[in-house]
């Protein structure tokens, strides 16, 4: 979840507990503090690469997190990353949302875009999508309601306008539900929800606000085998239309999302910060400083 929309989901427990006290009983006219506003971007791809990373290095007291990292992204690719636990992963998630700065090295969105520069709730409304391991969704609101609030919040820009939502956001909407298998539960209050489905709700409320790059660090930890199979066929669907990186440990979904030897799908292996191997799923288990560092622990 975006600060922008952690900000905004805690106005919108304002506003909901205003309006159940208010309006008790009433329907329609949906209310809201957010309006969205564009916000295109200068994005530009036509080189190929919709992220660059380029020799970056992290230290925390001397220990580096992230060793020399450079990785590229290309548009519309779906990159899966593996890696023992602590070779920077997460990290190399942090660089790029701007959570964390580098002490050497560049980071580049598409090939104009420098994000060393930019702040964390900038890189959020340029594009760049997040999802952390733990999901984080307003528990306290309806499944629809919530996919409603990302939809509408953008990038803290307020509005006091009333706000009603339009046949083409609500259809929006519908299509997300369907997507990610909740729409026999758009009513249902999301702490009700279970795990999987509130990672779900999660990766939906990510892909309301369309980003461009979405990066999801252990999506399936803690989902039962089919959550993590539809999952698979989630990311799968979105292949194309967005740019993916996802961080796994479950070398099933791994090999799921590859489909290994079909399209040549790249997956790079990360260790001690840095790029161990890079290839085929097939290549990569195979390769033997991976077997050593990873495969074989
Ligand atoms: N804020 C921090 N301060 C100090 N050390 C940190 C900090 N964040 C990460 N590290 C260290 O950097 C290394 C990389 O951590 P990171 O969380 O990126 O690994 P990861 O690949 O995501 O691991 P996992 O698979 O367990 O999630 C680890 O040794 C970790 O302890
Ligand atoms: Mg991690």
């Amino acid at each position: 979840m975006t600060p922008d929309l952690m900000k905004a989901g805690a106005q919108a427990r304002i506003e909901h507990e205003r309006k159940v006290a208010a309006t008790a009983g009433q329907s329609g006219g949906r209310q809201a503090s957010y309006s969205r506003v564009a916000t295109p971007g200068e994005l530009d791809v036509t080189h190929g690469a919709i992220l660059y990373l380029d020799d970056i290095t992290v230290s925390f007291d001397g220990f580096k997190a992230l060793n020399a990292l450079s990785l590229s992204i290309s548009a519309g690719e779906m990159r899966c990353i593996i890696g023992p636990n602590g070779a920077g992963k997460t990290t190399m998630m942090d660089v790029i949302t701007g959570k964390t700065r580098p002490d050497l090295g560049k980071a580049f969105f598409g090939s104009t875009i420098d994000l060393l520069r930019m702040r964390e709730n900038e890189i959020a409304s340029i594009g760049i999508g997040r999802k952390f391991q733990k999901p984080t969704v307003f528990e306290h609101l309806s499944v629809f309601e919530n996919l409603e609030l990302a939809l509408k919040a953008d990038r803290g820009v307020r509005s006091s306008m009333f706000f009603r939502l339009s046949g083409e956001q609500l259809d929006r909407i519908g299509a997300m539900l369907a997507l990610i298998h909740l729409k026999s539960s758009a009513q249902r209050v999301a702490g009700l929800l279970s795990h999987g489905q509130k990672q779900w709700l999660e990766i939906g409320m990510l892909l309301m606000q369309d980003p461009k790059l979405l990066l999801l660090d252990e999506p399936v930890a803690g989902m039962t085998d089919e959550e993590t199979e539809r999952t698979a066929e989630l990311f799968l669907s979105l292949e194309g239309n967005h740019s993916l990186v996802v961080v796994e440990h479950d070398m099933k979904f791994i090999g799921e999302l590859t489909q290994n030897g079909r399209n040549g799908k790249k997956v790079t292996v990360l260790h001690e910060g840095s790029v161990l191997a890079e290839g085929l799923l097939s290549e990569v288990q195979a390769n033997e400083k991976v077997v050593e560092v990873y495969l074989g622990r």
